[in-house]
């Protein structure tokens, strides 16, 4: 049977992205926080971001209804009962996504898919907190969801080449680009790029430039879109926090530990956009 409703588990910005490009490329989709405040926010900022393609002309404003008709917000854990396909998008923390899942598994039954779009997490321990290995996967979009061409699709080890097909099936139906990866802390994207923003962390912390200056450096010398200290404010500084954190304990290797100056930012509540405050200001 074709896979047509999706349920979104988180309403941030990854949660929102998501299900967006759920919708514009047809499916179903349910969209879940904890609280009706951030099902808003999301279901907001997604209203917004269509808004914005209708005014530049790159959508119609028929269609944007048509996209925000496919989508339904929720407190409730029971629509995901009714999807194909669950998308777990909720705060980078193990305990936190385990416990969601095992959740999920009472509720769906045994044909539905359960990705998740961790940043870091093993995909083989998450499936475990599951009855289902063969039907768990990791499915990691990146940041802005609408925008980035790239989608890491990540096998535990007990993923099944069925559900990888019909992952991969509904990646390419969102515009995005698959790529397969084996699972391992950090999958490629972010081993690669997270040691990259915590070594700029470091160049901050021991004033070899400003944060301008050390953003420019990479922008203007390495032809990046976005310097890596900006990029870590729009990605959320307790989410680089966690995944150095993962990437550190799984390799053991102190060349993964976390910049003092960003664990001090976490703590001090400056996460970045999200909060307005981060490596920048924001309104
Ligand atoms: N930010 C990025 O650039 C990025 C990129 C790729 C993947 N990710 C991953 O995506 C996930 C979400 O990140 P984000 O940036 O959207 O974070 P976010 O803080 O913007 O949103 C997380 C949301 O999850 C909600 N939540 C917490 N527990 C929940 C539950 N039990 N059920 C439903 N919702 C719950 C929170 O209320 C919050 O709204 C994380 O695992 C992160 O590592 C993030």
């Amino acid at each position: 049977m074709a896979l047509e409703r999706i349920f979104v588990a988180g309403a941030g910005q990854m949660g929102s992205g998501i299900a967006q490009v759920a919708a514009q490329a047809g499916y179903q989709v349910v969209l879940r926080d904890v609280t009706a405040d951030l099902v808003n926010k999301g279901l907001g900022a997604i209203g917004r971001f269509l808004a914005r393609s209708v005014e530049k002309g790159k959508l119609a404003p028929e269609e944007r209804e048509a996209i925000l008709g496919r989508i339904t917000g929720t407190v409730d854990l029971t629509p995901a009962a009714e999807a194909d396909l669950v998308i777990e998008a909720v705060v980078e923390n193990l305990a936190v996504k385990r416990d969601l899942f095992t959740q999920l598994d009472g509720r769906c039954p045994p044909g539905t898919i359960l990705a998740s779009n961790t940043s870091s997490l093993p995909i083989t321990e998450l499936a475990a907190a599951t009855g289902r290995p063969d039907r768990f996967i990791g499915m990691h979009f990146m940041n802005p969801v609408p925008l980035m061409q790239l989608v890491e699709i990540i096998r535990g080890i007990a993923t099944s080449d069925q559900t990888y097909r019909e992952v991969e099936a509904v990646a390419t139906r969102m515009g995005k680009t698959p790529v397969e990866v084996r699972d391992g802390p950090g999958f490629v994207s972010n081993r690669v790029l997270i040691p990259m923003v915590n070594e700029a962390i470091f160049c901050l912390q021991e004033g070899m430039a400003t944060a301008e200056g050390i953003d420019t450096v990479m922008k203007l010398g390495m032809n990046h879109p976005l310097g890596p200290l900006a990029l870590a404010d729009l990605i959320g500084l307790d989410t680089v926090l966690s995944i150095l954190d993962v990437l550190y304990t799984e390799f053991q290797d102190s060349k993964y530990r976390a910049c003092p100056l960003l664990r001090k930012m976490v703590r001090a509540g400056w996460l970045g956009r999200k909060t307005g405050r981060g490596f920048y200001t924001y309104q």
